[in-house]
């Protein structure tokens, strides 16, 4: 809250919208030219030509690895990938009826509880737990899927990258390289935003001096939200709300859509995977995760999605000239991978992890406590009459 010099009024700006509260070296998002570097490099680059390990590198150390550094880093993130069997059995104490963040939010907490540097916070020791969290991450979300879908825990292996072992832990057989590409890229797509809310949350943890995994699980509780992650699932529910029938063309399936979109505007309904705070004019990684969307339709032979995904988006550009975010071409391509609906938000998690850690280091580096003011807009003082 600031003040107006004439007026004396407070200024509020409510869900600190258009407020800048730090600087950040981690990554640029530029609503002008619909634009996100990380680090400097484009992001629809790294997407095109870097794994998901090059870029987590390059959030946590400010650039891309060469050969030897790669091959190390590799080597840690494969060495981590296992399932700590402590981890595994508080999953499989929660019930397969929990929501699936729910159990990323406390495989997080449990992680950090059981770290043998969890009080320290320096920025190896944070780097290594970065590190950590990331290598360990897609099998708390693989095997979660996996056992309630009355599956058992399928090993990593190490002879896979990041995205390939996620997938294989996940559907316990290798997934073909188009595949692995499409879900590589969402990767690095959801890596990294800025002082988006879930990111902001682990920065207002971290502020207090608190520790990396307290941060990052405050984030995921951040995250689950409809209104930020958890629009990657909502998206699916209104496709299937809408109906995904494999028999239909199409032009049919965008014709359902189109009079979905309608009713629900009519409706003044909030339609999820559309909209975005910092984007008016389009979100950045949306043609790219498009493109990648696009691919596994043709991989999988089906028409109908994309009818549904043009429907919708078409509908909405005429009715309100609202734009799809990230979370709308990636909910169906989980979908047309294979993954349930409510594991995505845990995907998004996954490769999340990384720019929250960024930004905790980065927080760390010049530190000052959060603690924004209200306006206090309640009864005035009044006597208690005992
Ligand atoms: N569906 C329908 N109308 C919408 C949508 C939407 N998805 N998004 C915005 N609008 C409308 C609002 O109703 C409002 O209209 P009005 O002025 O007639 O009342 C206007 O656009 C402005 O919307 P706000 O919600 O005030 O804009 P804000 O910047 O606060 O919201 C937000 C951004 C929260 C993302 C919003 O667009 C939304 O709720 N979208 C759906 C949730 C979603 O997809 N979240 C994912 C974010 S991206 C990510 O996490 C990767």
């Amino acid at each position: 809250m600031s003040t107006d010099a004439t007026t004396e009024a407070p200024q509020i700006r409510k869900g600190l919208a258009g407020v800048v509260v730090d600087t950040t070296k981690i990554s640029k998002v530029n609503a002008e030219t619909n634009s996100l570097l990380y680090r400097g490099y484009p992001v629809q680059e790294l997407a095109a030509h870097c794994s998901f390990e090059e870029v987590a590198y390059l959030l946590w150390n400010s650039e891309l690895p060469d050969a030897d550094q790669l091959r190390d880093f590799t080597a840690a993130e494969r060495g981590g990938r296992a399932l700590d069997p402590v981890v595994k059995s508080v999953i499989d104490s929660l019930p397969v009826e929990a929501h699936p963040m729910d159990v990323c939010r406390t495989a997080a907490s449990v992680i950090g509880a059981r770290h043998r540097l969890a009080e320290d916070s320096s920025p190896e020791a944070n780097l290594a737990k970065a590190l950590e969290l990331f290598a360990a991450f897609p099998a708390v979300v693989a095997y979660d899927q996996r056992r309630r879908r009355g599956q058992d825990l399928v090993e990593p292996r190490d002879d896979l990258g990041y995205a390939a072992n996620f997938l294989w832990m996940s559907f316990g057989e290798e997934a073909a390289p188009e595949v692995v590409d499409a879900f590589n890229v969402s990767m690095i797509l959801y890596a990294e935003h800025s002082f988006n809310a879930s990111t902001f949350t682990a920065r207002v943890i971290t502020s207090t001096l608190s520790d990396l995994h307290s941060a990052v699980t405050g984030a995921i509780g951040a995250l689950k939200g409809p209104l930020h992650g958890g629009a990657n699932e909502a998206v699916m529910h209104t496709f299937e709300q809408i109906g995904i029938r494999t028999d239909e063309s199409r032009e049919e399936a965008a014709a359902r859509a189109r009079t979905w979109m309608e009713q629900a505007l009519a409706e003044k309904k909030k339609v999820m995977g559309f909209g975005h705070r910092v984007y008016k004019h389009g979100d950045s990684r949306v043609p790219t995760m498009k493109a990648a969307l696009d691919k596994m339709i043709e991989h999988y032979g089906r028409p109908e999605i994309l009818g549904l995904y043009d429907g919708l988006e078409t509908a909405m550009a005429e009715a309100k000239d609202i734009k799809p975010n990230l979370d709308y071409p990636a909910g169906p391509t989980y979908h047309l991978m294979g993954f349930d609906t409510d594991m995505f938000t845990p995907l998004f998690v996954a490769s999340r992890i990384t720019g929250w850690t960024a930004h905790i280091m980065e927080q760390l580096e010049s530190n000052s406590l959060i603690r924004p003011l209200s306006e206090y807009n309640g009864p005035g003082q009044r006597a208690l009459g005992r």
